[in-house]
């Protein structure tokens, strides 16, 4: 195969759901389809702790995150497919947002009960920010969930964005009968594996003889199926490129329905590797001759023996080779690249080859950075920064003995910089606020800075803040600070309001309309 082809051949994406929605079950199952699991527990089993192996770090080993499926990769029908994992539940952090920078396209996994929830709409955010192409799975058919039209609504209504319906339900819960699929233009039946599919004919109706002919429930399928034709959006690949349409599929991970006909469809729209924007503006093709890729996170300590770190790099353009030569743009400094793993369902292994697509992890000794761009040659070449994104839990934190304090600031100063928290510095006092959008951060924080740094840190929370940026910086007067519109400054100096709540800031709107705030992402 030629480059260009192995590099068309690459799906790239993440799952975005809130905890629950079955993520973890569809991943088994596309995992188990693409041969890269035997066994479709396998997963599910390392979420438990029980397939923990040794050299995690301690709060990994408790949490049970598994370095192992932060990327998953697997080959189906002529593609191979990276799935790049996005913690959720406790392990939500902005490495959850930063790893949705490296993707291609999103899942958005939805559990048909519960409609959209709000870690969902927290992720669905950033996609949308991105432009990717987005694809809707409705989970969980198999027990009694919401109208599927009102689960349309909801996705125009709650996150605005437009909807076409690959296939819809047939009954749902006790009476799921099976899956009405408009794109392959059959009806796949629910638990049957006999005449799992069923043909239509070119009235888009069954074309064979069939009980469930007489069922109300296929009766009303059909009618919704004819007011989607006539009302609903049309099927427009461009505006799904563009991610303003987004196509529902439904189906039942745990009972394996409709997973395996959602990922072939799934395949053959989403798109291959994207071009990538330098920080002047210039458009970097996938198949372009050099190697160049950016790194969107950084995890650390896998093994506390060795103090490593793995830097996670998602391949931009060109092919990656084992003991390459590259440039690290922000330093300009070249080296070779020797130690390199790549990440699958089973194990660890390393990688010899890899192109425009993949995710490489690179051993790491404290020379990247989140956002580092490397490059094949010379050229210094430096991909767009990836976004801040508004933290929303803060703590103060102060070294226990104060002796420490050059090693506090110091171990602090590198994991800001490494993009592990968010540092923020009362006016006058400078105590030390950090914030982050995950509890996980923290605890992380604390880990390291007492491993690495060797500093004990005392956490004091100041709890859930929302945090404004101000556009117009030389209007805002200290004075303005108060107990529950805490002014503080940010690592580039630049003033942040931590308000205690959307009725501290709507309060202080009014007394002080002349100061426009704005957030992050
Ligand atoms: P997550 O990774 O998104 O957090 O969700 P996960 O896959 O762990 O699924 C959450 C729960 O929902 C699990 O049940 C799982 O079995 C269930 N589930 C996933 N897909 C479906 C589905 O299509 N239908 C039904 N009925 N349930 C589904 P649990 O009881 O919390 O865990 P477990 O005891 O099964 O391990």
């Amino acid at each position: 195969m030629t480059m260009k082809d192995e590099i068309q051949s690459r799906r790239t994406f993440a799952i975005i759901s809130h905890p629950d929605a079955g993520k973890t079950t569809i991943t088994e199952k596309l995992l188990f389809f693409g041969g890269a699991i035997r066994d479709a527990g396998t997963v599910k089993a390392k979420k438990t702790g029980k397939f923990a192996t040794s050299d995690w770090m301690e709060i990994e080993k408790q949490r049970g995150i598994s370095v192992t499926s932060s990327v998953m990769q697997f080959d189906y029908n002529g593609f191979r497919v990276n799935i790049l994992d996005t913690p959720g539940h406790q392990d939500f952090s902005e490495d959850t947002y930063r790893t949705l920078m490296a993707v291609d396209s999103a899942v958005m996994m939805i559990d048909a009960a519960k409609g959209i929830e709000p870690q969902t709409i927290k992720l669905f955010k950033v996609c949308r920010m991105r432009g990717i192409p987005i694809f809707t799975f409705i989970n969980k058919m198999d027990r009694q969930g919401k109208e599927p039209l009102e689960l349309m609504e909801e996705l125009e209504e709650v996150l605005g964005i437009q909807s076409y319906a690959m296939n819809w339900p047939i009954g749902m819960g006790k009476e799921f009968l099976g899956i009405y699929d408009r794109y392959n233009k059959r009806i796949e039946q629910f638990r049957s594996e006999e005449d799992r599919f069923l043909p239509l004919n070119e009235d888009g109706e069954l074309a064979v003889e069939h009980p469930m002919k007489v069922s109300s429930y296929y009766t009303q399928a059909m009618d919704d199926i004819m007011l989607l034709e006539e009302a609903g959006n049309e099927f427009d690949i461009e505006r799904i490129n563009a991610g303003e349409l987004t196509p529902v599929f439904f189906g039942s991970a745990l009972t394996n329905f409709g997973v395996q006909t959602f990922l072939e469809t799934y395949l053959q729209f989403a798109p291959p590797p994207q071009p990538r924007n330098t920080d002047d503006g210039e458009s970097v093709n996938p198949v372009s001759e050099e190697f160049s890729g950016f790194v969107f996170k950084i995890q650390a300590n896998m093994n506390p023996a060795h103090r490593d770190r793995i830097a996670f790099v998602r391949i931009v353009s060109g092919k990656f080779d084992r003991g390459m030569n590259v440039t690290l743009s922000r330093t300009g400094k070249s080296f070779k690249l020797t130690q390199s793993t790549q990440f699958l369902a089973d194990d660890r292994e390393t990688v010899d080859e890899a192109v425009a697509g993949d995710i490489i992890g690179l051993y790491d000794t404290g020379n990247y950075q989140i956002g580092d761009t490397i490059v094949e040659g010379k050229k210094p070449l430096q991909y767009e920064k990836l976004p801040q994104f508004t933290p929303e839990l803060f703590m103060k934190v102060t070294a226990k003995n104060v002796m420490k304090s050059k090693h506090f600031h110091k171990g602090i100063l590198q994991l800001v910089q490494e993009g592990a928290i968010q540092y923020y510095k009362t006016l006058h006092t400078e105590e030390v606020i950090l914030g982050a959008v995950g509890q996980l951060q923290f605890e992380v924080f604390e880990h390291r800075m007492r491993n690495e740094y060797n500093v004990e840190v005392r956490m004091e929370p100041i709890g859930s803040k929302i945090a404004r940026w101000i556009e117009n910086e030389g209007d805002v007067k200290e004075s303005m600070s108060s107990q529950r519109s805490m002014l503080v400054k940010d690592r580039f100096d630049n003033y942040v309001f931590l308000f205690e709540n959307d009725f501290a800031m709507r309060w202080f709107q009014d007394k002080n309309e002349n100061i426009k705030l704005y957030s992050l992402l």
